[in-house]
């Protein structure tokens, strides 16, 4: 069991018994295993709603999926994990100059109040703007709840946010579904547009659904084409949870060098990561890519008005090891 009061930075399963970062070994029989799992599904993700509204046609910033509450959220988004209120200031600014309108942090990421001084900067309009944070796990419950969520919000100098998540489950600690009812009490009076969840797996969201009567209206996971959720999303599309997914590049597991990404990204005439955001895209999830780089934000933008073939998309299903760059399992991991 971990504990952290910080993003954990995620790191190889295989790290953990090397100093080095470790190459991605690719079992082959597990691919084409993972292959004709994926050959047996139906395609749940073709025609699911989150993309029904996104057309190729017009600007990112008015790009929006609709949620099960009725809420918007635009389709790729900035994340900020392990970036000081400093460092978070100037780059959420650039990120925002850049066209990025969804901005992801977290209470436990410390950088807050730099977050809030680059939105204000921006003097973009509110209702433009989409802000997810998180509640960290000290504070589950129903008293905490309600001081943790003032305190993101005094820091982001905002009066709501858009997007509130329970960080982590804890199951150990048994509170996720008390803050989640109590999250859905401060939707209601205004501080929250959509309540939501990261790192619970399709029984935890059964379990607030049956407890609660309402299915959170995104869960964010660690989701890349090493480690696709293939089960997570059939689920949550079922209950029209949108599936936004973090470290959505593969963080430093080397995926976006892999031969196949590489192949398909000279095809199609773009970037590696690009390939990877698109598949992300086609796939009704919502990537939230880190980079402080403005070139990278603007390259990370450039993901709609193009598209990956359907053998393109099925070559990308074909590179799930199953493996968990993060090594993080929800029903261990321990978030303070
Ligand atoms: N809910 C959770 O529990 C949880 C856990 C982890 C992360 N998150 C969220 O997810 C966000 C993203 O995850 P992550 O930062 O771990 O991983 P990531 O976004 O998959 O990868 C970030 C890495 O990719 C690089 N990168 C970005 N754009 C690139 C491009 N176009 N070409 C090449 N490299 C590129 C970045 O480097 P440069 O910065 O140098 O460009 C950085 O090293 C976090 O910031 C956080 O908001 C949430």
């Amino acid at each position: 069991m971990s504990h952290s009061t910080h993003e954990p930075a995620p790191q190889s399963k295989a790290a953990t018994n090397t100093a080095q970062e470790p190459e991605i070994e690719y079992d082959q029989e597990k691919i084409d295993q993972a292959g004709r799992e994926a050959e047996k599904q139906e395609d749940f993700f073709d025609d699911h709603e989150f993309n029904k509204d996104l057309s190729d046609q017009v600007g990112v910033a008015d790009r929006r999926h609709t949620l099960h509450d009725g809420n918007t959220i635009p389709p790729i988004g900035l994340g900020t994990a392990r970036m000081d209120n400093g460092v978070a200031e100037g780059v959420v600014y650039e990120a925002l100059t850049a066209g990025f309108r969804l901005i992801d942090t977290a209470a436990n990421y410390q950088n807050e109040s730099g977050v809030g001084r680059a939105l204000k900067d921006s003097l973009l309009p509110r209702e433009d703007l989409f802000v997810t944070t998180k509640l960290p796990g000290r504070d589950h419950g129903t008293d905490s709840v309600r001081r943790s969520l003032e305190g993101s919000l005094q820091r982001l100098q905002l009066e709501k946010v858009d997007l509130y998540l329970i960080h982590w489950p804890n199951p150990q600690r048994g509170l996720y579904v008390e803050s989640f009812r109590t999250m859905l009490e401060l939707r209601e009076e205004g501080l929250i547009g959509s309540v939501g969840v990261s790192n619970f797996t399709p029984e935890m969201v059964d379990e607030l659904i049956a407890k609660v009567g309402e299915a959170p209206a995104v869960n964010q996971v660690e989701l890349q084409p090493q480690f696709q959720q293939e089960a997570l999303r059939a689920h949550h599309h079922g209950h029209r949870v949108l599936v936004e997914a973090w470290a959505p590049l593969g963080h430093d597991s080397k995926v976006i060098n892999h031969e196949w990404i590489q192949e398909i990204a000279a095809d199609q005439g773009r970037t590696p990561a690009q390939v990877i955001l698109r598949w992300h895209i086609q796939n009704g999830v919502v990537p939230i890519p880190k980079t402080s780089k403005p070139g990278r934000m603007a390259e990370n933008l450039d993901v709609f008005g193009w598209e990956l073939s359907a053998e393109q998309m099925h070559r990308i299903k074909l590179l799930h090891t199953g493996l968990s760059a993060s090594g993080l399992d929800p029903w261990e991991h321990e978030e303070l």
